[in-house]
């Protein structure tokens, strides 16, 4: 049934450049409701050989599987496992923030093939916990000095985006950039609310250019004489992913940490990033994405805002070679995003769009949530409770949660505020 409710039999008037890799032709964002072409959406429950998925059992053993390398081979790319070397420094631990937190710096060291990457992670923690505390694990964009203004965070040597603002002069932090985001993470909130949380710098994995995958993990992995991925190898956001659950390899070795409560968070391309690490890592008790948009949660078959043509053109290094394949065929793709939450399934999982936010398609995102639905009712017998788009600020937090708030393309307080609401509820005080 809920295939039949996602076949959108709208009037199709299909603008030619929605795909947007014509060439020498200025792509146009589709943002007309009226205008996104008529769909089918793949059965997730559905085997690729025509069989029903029809048990928790087949889904686990047959099917959970079949979607993975779908993924892999057609959107993110195959991404090694734990490299050959791996281990963990503890490089700094005070109390920080007015005696609410205990900071920690680790530097998670990953060797392979004979070269090697450092990779920061800051961990803060509540001080006043008086057990292993329940943890948001996101990449950040800024540097782990950014999250926080805190001056005994170590500011990042890196290559950085220069971003108006953010105190990065010549693709490097200064000291202006320190606390830059720290509305983005709200980290006296969460201790106050007895979360950790835990971050890395997404530039350490990987730097976020196109540079033909010669620096960051990329080249850590690369057989004799391989110079760059192969078409079905992992991308940036494979790469990106893979690091969330390094920094997951720590925080499973940490007492103060409840590993069986970590939360893997990411916004906007860190949000298809963190969708991506959860599908796959199911260590992660729970998944958020905020505004992750194309190729994160909202669906490819609508064309709404960034298309899949648009995306692979302007960031072609984030996904696979073969993903490139459906810039102008996205109803071929085997997969579309609502099989990404759902290989979340029985874990909770919260989507969340911002109304401004157009860009990242907010109702391709909650059709999407909608979409894994009967994913969750087949293995947790909770999915998504809402069968229409709810109105602004009004959460949904079954085990798939939504909501839309006001304003742009962010992540607010009022986003965390729902996601400690969310982790409360579903992975207990
Ligand atoms: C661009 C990109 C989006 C992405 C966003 C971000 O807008 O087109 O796909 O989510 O950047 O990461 O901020």
């Amino acid at each position: 049934m809920p295939v039949l409710v996602h076949r959108m039999l709208v009037a199709v008037c299909i603008v030619p450049l929605l795909g947007g890799a014509v060439a020498g032709q200025k792509f146009v964002p589709n943002y007309d409701e009226s205008k996104v072409p008529a769909y089918d959406l793949p059965d997730p429950l559905q085997m690729s050989d025509g069989s029903r998925v029809d048990t928790a059992e087949k889904w686990t053993r047959l099917r959970r599987p079949e979607l993975l390398r779908l993924f892999e081979d057609h959107v993110y790319g195959r991404a090694p496992g734990r490299p050959e070397e791996l281990s963990f420094a503890l490089r700094g631990c005070d109390d920080a923030l007015e005696g609410i937190a205990v900071r920690k710096e680790i530097r998670i060291h990953v060797a392979h093939g004979g070269r090697s990457l450092p990779i920061d992670l800051l961990l803060y923690l509540p001080k006043s916990r008086t057990k292993p505390a329940p943890v948001f694990l996101g990449l950040n964009f800024g540097g782990n000095h950014s999250v926080c203004d805190d001056p005994g965070i170590t500011l990042s040597t890196a290559w950085m985006r220069d971003r108006k603002g953010a105190g990065v002069v010549d693709h490097r932090a200064t000291e202006e950039s320190r606390g830059t985001s720290a509305g983005r993470w709200q980290v006296p909130k969460l201790l106050a609310r007895g979360y950790g949380l835990a971050t890395v710098y997404y530039g350490d994995i990987d730097p976020d250019y196109d540079d033909g995958f010669q620096n960051g993990v990329h080249p850590l992995f690369y057989a004799a004489g391989q110079t760059k991925p192969a078409a079905d190898e992992w991308g940036s956001i494979g790469a990106w992913a893979w690091g969330l659950s390094r920094a997951m390899d720590y925080l499973v070795t940490d007492a103060d940490v409840d590993a069986k409560r970590v939360a893997v968070m990411g916004h906007s391309r860190l949000g298809k990033t963190a969708l991506w690490a959860g599908a796959q890592d199911e260590r992660f008790a729970l998944v958020i994405s905020n505004n992750s948009g194309c190729g994160g949660a909202a669906l490819s078959r609508r064309e709404f805002g960034e298309t899949v043509g648009r995306i692979n053109t302007s960031f072609p290094h984030w996904f696979c070679g073969h993903f490139k394949r459906y810039n102008d065929r996205v109803n071929d793709l085997p997969v579309d995003q609502h099989m990404l939450i759902a290989l979340v399934a029985p874990r909770p999982v919260y989507v969340a769009s911002a109304e401004k936010d157009l860009w990242a398609d907010p109702r391709g995102e909650f059709l999407a949530a909608k979409g894994a639905d009967p994913v969750y009712r087949l293995l947790a017998a909770d999915g998504l409770a809402a069968d229409e788009m709810p109105g602004l600020e009004q959460p949904v937090t079954s085990r798939i949660g939504y909501h839309i708030r006001k304003g742009e393309h962010a992540v607010t307080e009022y986003d965390w505020q729902r996601y400690m609401d969310f982790a409360d509820r579903h992975l207990g005080r």
